[in-house]
């Protein structure tokens, strides 16, 4: 059965808006990038897909190509985003085989519960390599066909899309502090830094690189592995302002609107999509 609209895309957006427009993401097979990849690949997006997990990724990759008569999506698995290599072999394939990458998003990320005292020196560096190493790989792989895109496409298309644009996956936890979550943190905060560095060093290629920070997003390996303890997830509800947990759908529209000529102007921050639960995040 087919994924529904109002499970990945709200319906302001108008069809075709990334026509002739790819997209490359790693971990677009989890919950929210497939969500971020389903509403790209909708409005007209060819897309690549990036796992670890090659049955998984493929599979992922079919599915969503269902979304839209002709869109091309390709999975490609077997690619850990610790390694420089294996992701630069992916871009590469990308480009040779869709055409171009105009839009990154790097969603691979890891994590678990655990206290300081529980965290070997090699725990926390794995999420540092998963999330900060792997972005930094993610960002050095595509850089160069960013760069190209936003050459190419100088002045929005029709539909108002220009391309070069690149958002990375982050997290709310550094700015209150979190327990059971110092390596995420550490990691997240690591990946903000780097965006404000992509975007002054190529902003003047016309590329724009901003964060996305999502709160509690229901139904992901990471609100599971995080509410099953001790952070109930009734608990966790209260203490967002908004009064829900989000959606994958909440990221992806975000996604689009950064990708959008909508975000044309939104380069080097973080975007927030937490209905405001970081501000109470500390007391709950
Ligand atoms: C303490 C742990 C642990 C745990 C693993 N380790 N799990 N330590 N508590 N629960 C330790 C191991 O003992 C090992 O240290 C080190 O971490 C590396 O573990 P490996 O299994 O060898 O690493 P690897 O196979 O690379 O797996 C990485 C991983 C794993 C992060 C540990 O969980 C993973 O691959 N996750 C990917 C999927 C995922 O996490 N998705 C959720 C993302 S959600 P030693 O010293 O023994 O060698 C997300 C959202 C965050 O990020 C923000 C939410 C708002």
């Amino acid at each position: 059965m087919s994924v529904p609209r109002s499970e990945y895309l709200s319906t302001v957006w108008k069809d075709g808006i990334f026509a002739n427009r790819v997209l490359f993401i790693t971990g677009g097979a989890g919950s929210i990038g497939s969500a971020q990849t389903r509403a790209m690949v909708h409005l007209g997006a060819d897309a690549c897909i990036i796992g670890r997990n090659a049955e998984k990724t493929e599979a992922a990759a079919k599915e969503i190509a269902k979304v839209r008569n002709g869109a091309r999506v390709i999975g490609i698995g077997n690619v850990d985003v610790r390694s420089f290599d294996s992701l630069k072999a992916a871009a590469d394939r990308c480009v040779k085989e869709l055409g171009s990458i105009d839009f990154v998003v790097a969603g691979a990320a890891g994590n678990f519960i655990a206290p300081i005292a529980g965290l070997s020196p090699n725990a926390f560096k794995a999420v540092i390599d998963i999330d900060t190493i792997g972005t930094f790989n993610t960002i050095k792989a595509t850089i160069p066909h960013l760069i190209d895109s936003a050459a190419r496409n100088p002045n929005p298309n029709e539909a108002g899309t220009t391309g070069g644009r690149f958002v990375s996956t982050s997290a709310t936890f550094h700015y209150t502090g979190m327990p059971l979550q110092s390596h995420v943190s550490a990691a997240k905060a690591a990946i903000d830094a780097l965006m404000g560095s992509v975007a002054l060093e190529y902003g003047p290629y016309g590329v724009t690189a901003n964060s996305i920070a999502p709160g509690a997003i229901e139904g992901t390996e990471g609100m599971e592995r995080l509410a099953s303890s001790q952070l109930d997830k009734r608990t966790m509800t209260k203490g967002v302002p908004s009064g829900r947990w989000g959606s994958a759908r909440d990221i992806a529209d975000a996604t689009v609107y950064v990708f959008s000529d909508a975000g044309n102007y939104v380069n080097g921050t973080t975007l927030v999509v937490d209905g405001a639960g970081w501000r109470r995040q500390g007391a709950v």
